[in-house]
């Protein structure tokens, strides 16, 4: 039995009606850039993530660029980033002219911790990017106390909890969101949003989301064209009320491969608070070959972030660090199947074919 890596269409399938009888509404009702839907979504993500303010913009990646900016950050800046995470945290610095310091991770865990942190901060460093990877929850109260503002890169974690209950996205000063396709939350496109406590902030977000123009005549700020538009926030709309039983069912898949004794064969992600895995990363010392067998077997397997960012072309004058975590995850990581729907047979497919692997 062949297992995908990831299944965004059987949760939607009781949804199909819905969805489509909503894109009539949309289309029929003639208002496509920032008006009702969005609005609503913004209002009802609020309410979910436990946050006063949300603020949609067009994609995950434009949800750091605005938001750094709106903290204050600027050419010549320390943003502290880890290195092991997509792409687009670290450029998000880097497009608004400030520096990505690359601090380590906790290669069991995946996520920046307070002393990685630490042993990264400089004089001008103006923020830190932590990125709650995979769903699992980096510790942003501790990480909060060393001083420096902190952006949590929520975009893996919609419906992720801390510790204390505490869904991440309302953690830190202000958090962003992808709702790429994949993502716990997914659009039928690119979609992304903003959520923070900071009145201030939101509006300043909200200004340079529309050209840095609050009444969209004066131009107050050298802003963006970043928003959600409104088809894709009234299909997000429709799919919120089943974010957390979606995700219920990403945490049901990580048990199940606890069960069918995954942990025997691999590492297993260890998790921090009650993450909602959106992706499930396993690591083994032997992972290629691993990846190879699994894809034989008909499981689908991908190495997200083999070569780190610190070691990208593109981020060479930010690669004089040493990073042994990042290093380590690097090259042991891999992704196997996850999704609100993985059965406990699928999960039990998965681990026979690494048992069969006999990799040791
Ligand atoms: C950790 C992380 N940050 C940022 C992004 C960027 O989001 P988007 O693709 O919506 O621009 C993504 C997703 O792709 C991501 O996984």
């Amino acid at each position: 039995m062949a297992v995908p890596l990831f299944d965004t269409r059987t949760p939607l399938a009781p949804l199909r009606d819905e969805l489509h009888a909503k894109c009539g509404e949309v289309l029929d009702a003639g208002r496509y850039i920032l008006g009702p839907e969005v609005a609503a979504f913004e209002q009802e993500l609020a309410g979910y993530v436990g946050t006063p303010h949300v603020v949609g913009v067009a994609n995950g990646t434009d949800a750091l660029v605005l938001t750094l900016r709106a903290m204050g950050v600027g050419p010549g800046d320390d943003v502290i980033v880890p290195s092991f995470t997509f792409y687009a945290t670290a450029e998000a610095v880097a497009l608004i002219g400030a520096n990505p310091v690359f601090c380590d991770i906790d290669p069991r865990t995946f996520c920046v911790t307070p002393d990685t942190v630490r042993a990264a901060l400089t004089t001008t460093t103006r923020a830190v990017v932590v990125v709650h990877l995979f769903g699992n929850v980096a510790p942003v109260a501790e990480i909060e106390e060393l001083g420096v503002p902190v952006l949590e890169d929520a975009a893996q974690a919609l419906g992720s909890r801390a510790a204390d209950g505490r869904r991440a996205g309302a953690l830190a000063t202000a958090a962003t969101f992808s709702f790429f396709p994949s993502k716990n939350l997914g659009a039928f496109g690119d979609g992304g949003a903003v959520a923070t406590a900071d009145e201030a902030l939101a509006e300043a977000i909200a200004m340079l989301r529309f050209h840095g123009s609050r009444d969209k005549v004066s131009f107050e700020l050298v802003g963006h064209n970043s928003r959600l538009d409104e088809l894709q926030a009234a299909l997000l709309r429709l799919e919120l009320p089943h974010l957390d039983a979606w995700c219920d069912g990403r945490r049901a898949a990580a048990a199940r491969y606890e069960e069918a004794g995954l942990g025997d064969l691999v590492e297993l992600p260890e998790p921090i608070g009650d993450p909602a895995w959106h992706l499930y990363v396993i690591r083994h010392e032997r992972a290629d070959e691993l990846a190879a067998a699994l894809a034989a077997a008909g499981i689908g397997c991908k190495a997200y972030y083999r070569v780190p960012l610190h070691r990208q072309t593109a981020m060479r004058q930010w690669s004089d660090v040493e990073l042994p975590g990042t290093d380590e995850a690097a090259r042991t990581h891999l992704a196997i199947p996850m999704s609100p729907v993985l059965t406990f047979e699928q999960a039990a497919e998965v681990v026979a074919a690494a048992r069969d692997a006999d990799l040791g």
